[in-house]
């Protein structure tokens, strides 16, 4: 069982913050890696990025978007509740090493994900880049601790509520059309994001890491739910990710494999909202 110590609603109640206590993943886990939590003994497995770790408290820090049944049951938790179990540090870790200028961009939840990845790079001796980004400035989330993560922070908004109006990538074109060489750039938002995002690197050469969020089960390498194609191979992105090249990872197939279960998933939500059940 893992006690909740801290809750904190973001973007107009869309995304929760919580510090969870968790000495052992908080001893051992990386940036780039994440864990899968239950909320009770009949919950779904959820897989949940450590948005960052303190291994002096023993905690780490989830963020997650309210999205569906399993995300809108981990919000009914209140500080002193528990998680049921959770199971990490998953996946491999970001690689980090001193390279240069290196752009960190995010968008929407995919901030919480980027951010211990823009802190690891900075410590590394990196000049990092953030650029952010949200529909409008109510739905922003991080400003602050990524403010801390990069060197310079640029941040982007749909509506033009706050910052840069637009998206991320009119920013990061800007850097791309500057003589300051780039060495990487990592991308983390939703699929198109991300999608789009390689499709403009790309054409400047730039290597684009990224952070793919497939349906996940056992997230072991055990089940294949994972799957996704990368320069034509399959992966997994459980255990061989979820940090990918952008340039070779087949977006449409990803967008297309995570709108499985849909009809199922609105059902679900629908039933857990009409009767509040657990299960
Ligand atoms: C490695 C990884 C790290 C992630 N980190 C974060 C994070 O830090 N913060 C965050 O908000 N979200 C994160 N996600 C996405 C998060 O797991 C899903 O939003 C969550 O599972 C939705 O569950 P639900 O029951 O609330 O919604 P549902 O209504 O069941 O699903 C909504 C959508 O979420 C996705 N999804 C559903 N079940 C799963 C599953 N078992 N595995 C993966 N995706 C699923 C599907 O695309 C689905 O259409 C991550 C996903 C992966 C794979
Ligand atoms: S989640 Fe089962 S193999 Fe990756």
């Amino acid at each position: 069982m893992f006690k909740i110590l801290q809750k904190e609603e973001m973007a107009q109640g869309t995304v929760v913050s919580n510090i969870v206590d968790a000495p052992l993943i908080a001893a051992k886990a990386k940036p780039g890696q994440f864990v899968i939590i239950r909320a009770n003994e009949t919950g779904e497995r959820i897989p949940l990025t450590m948005a960052d770790t303190d291994p002096e408290t023993g905690t780490i820090n989830l963020i997650y978007q309210v999205v569906g049944k399993s995300t809108a049951l981990f919000k009914t938790l209140k500080v002193g509740d528990y998680f049921q179990d959770i199971c990490g540090p998953l996946g491999q870790p970001t690689h980090i090493e001193k390279l240069g200028k290196v752009i960190c961009v995010g968008g929407g939840t995919g901030v919480a994900v980027l951010h211990p990845i823009a802190k690891g790079l900075k410590a590394a001796g990196n000049q990092v880049v953030g650029i952010i980004g949200a529909r409008n400035k109510d739905l922003l989330i991080l400003e602050e601790k990524m403010t801390k993560a990069s060197h310079e922070l640029r941040v982007c908004t749909d509506d033009g509520s706050y910052g840069h109006h637009g998206f991320v990538t009119d920013v990061l074109k800007e850097h791309l059309d500057s003589k300051d060489p780039i060495a990487l750039i990592v991308a983390i938002g939703p699929v198109p994001m991300m999608k789009f995002t390689c499709k403009l690197t790309a054409g400047y050469g730039v290597k684009t890491m990224v952070s793919l969020n497939p349906i996940m089960v056992d997230g072991t390498g055990m089940c294949g739910a994972c799957r996704v194609s990368v320069g034509g191979v399959t992966r997994f992105g459980c255990v061989d990710g979820p940090e990918f090249d952008g340039h070779l990872v087949n977006f449409d197939e990803l967008i297309q494999r995570q709108r499985a279960y849909l009809e199922q998933e609105k059902r679900s939500l629908d039933h857990f909202h009409s009767c509040q059940c657990q299960v």
